[in-house]
């Protein structure tokens, strides 16, 4: 629906052609009507501070397209600032649009803050596509796609940019591109600027991520949430890692229950990594890093042309601490992390379960 203002006065109208009808929101009131077309577009909304942009419960097919600036106000609450759920969505942005939110109102304080940040945007679809969405300025994490099946995103943006990179320690928990508890859900040509992981997944099946870059932030990271949850059949490849506290990590809890099969790092670049360039570890949680690692199948686990420099000796090119029953039927080919010399650690860097005969040289001083 648009509006056309005449010298007489106003004059509300739907697009004409069946086909093209959409419904313009310029107002988070009108949410209940939009929902009723099967295409919304949004442009430089403003969100009141304390309100999600509640696309739920959108009609299968709907495509929902933005556009301009959308801004949010001010408020410690959990968010999510934008939530989409539906089957069958296209959810799409043009390319100038922009999600600002304007992170640096939650930053104050960094990782000593107790102040309660809203999550960004959080899509649970099925059968859909969501692509072309740019984040500026996160004030916590920042796009997540839980329970999603069949769903395939891509060009992300996530730009925080302004918060310096992760060492700045100001836009702490800035997670860039998490999945959770997904099937078949693939994440293409995607660009993350942050202070915390680029990718996160903590379970789910068939993941695919190609043509990711990270910069700034903490990498990217394949890890349980514990509690039984799976990673089974995840691809990470065609990617690259810049200026980040750790390169690749595949993790899980101290206890954790669940498994990873078929975990795939292929094609990778990590460049001046500051702490881990690859690390594998089954004791992440409050005894990380020195605790012993529990009991975790990792099985399956793929490590492919994989190239990279650390930013200096004080970092570890490789490390693994699993307990030793955990490695199951590894490759490990063309892996070449160069440049640490795990100088950084006291005590001095070692390894547990590291799977022999495959050349894997661990916390290399
Ligand atoms: C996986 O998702 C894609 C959409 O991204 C779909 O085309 C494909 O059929 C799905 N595969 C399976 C096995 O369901
Ligand atoms: C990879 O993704 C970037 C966006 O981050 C895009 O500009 C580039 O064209 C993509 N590369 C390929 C080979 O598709």
């Amino acid at each position: 629906m648009g509006t056309t203002c005449l010298a007489l006065g106003c004059l509300f109208f739907v697009v004409a052609s069946a086909s093209a009808q959409y419904f313009e929101l310029k107002n988070v009131n009108q949410l209940a009507e939009a929902k009723k077309f099967q295409k919304i577009v949004i442009r430089d909304l403003q969100v009141p501070a304390g309100v999600t942009l509640d696309l739920s419960n959108l009609k299968p097919g709907t495509t929902v397209e933005f556009a301009g600036r959308i801004t949010f106000g001010h408020k410690e609450w959990k968010g999510p600032l934008v939530k989409v759920t539906g089957k069958q969505l296209n959810i799409m942005a043009h390319s100038n649009a922009r999600f600002d939110g304007e992170g640096h109102r939650w930053w104050k304080g960094g990782r000593e803050s107790k102040l309660v940040k809203p999550r960004f945007f959080e899509a649970i679809v099925d059968d859909s596509t969501i692509t072309g969405l740019y984040f500026k300025n996160t004030p916590a994490p920042c796009f997540l796609c839980n329970w999603c099946h069949n769903v395939a995103i891509s060009k992300i943006t996530v730009d925080t940019k302004d918060a310096g990179d992760g060492r700045a320690g100001k836009a702490f928990n800035t997670d860039g591109i998490s999945l959770g508890y997904v099937k078949n859900v693939t994440v293409r040509d995607s660009y993350v600027f942050n202070q915390d992981d680029c990718f996160v997944t903590g379970g789910g099946e068939d993941m695919l991520i190609d043509n990711l870059t990270c910069e700034g932030g903490n990498g990217i990271s394949v890890g349980s949430l514990g509690n039984g949850a799976d990673v089974v059949r995840c691809t990470i490849r065609n990617s690259r890692v810049t200026n980040s506290l750790n390169g690749l990590r595949v993790k899980s809890e101290t206890n954790a229950v669940g498994l990873h099969r078929g975990v795939t790092f292929e094609n990778i670049e990590l460049k001046d990594i500051h702490q881990y360039g690859i690390s594998i570890y089954g004791n992440y949680g409050p005894t990380y890093p020195t605790g012993e690692p529990t009991f975790f199948v990792m099985d399956q686990l793929t490590m492919r042309n994989i190239k990279g420099t650390m930013k200096a000796p004080g970092g570890a090119n490789v490390w693994i601490w699993l307990h030793k029953d955990s490695a199951r039927n590894w490759k490990w080919e063309n892996v070449n992390v160069v440049g640490g010399k795990s100088a950084m650690f006291r005590p001095p860097l070692t390894c547990k379960g590291v799977p022999q005969n495959l050349g894997i040289r661990c916390a290399e001083k």
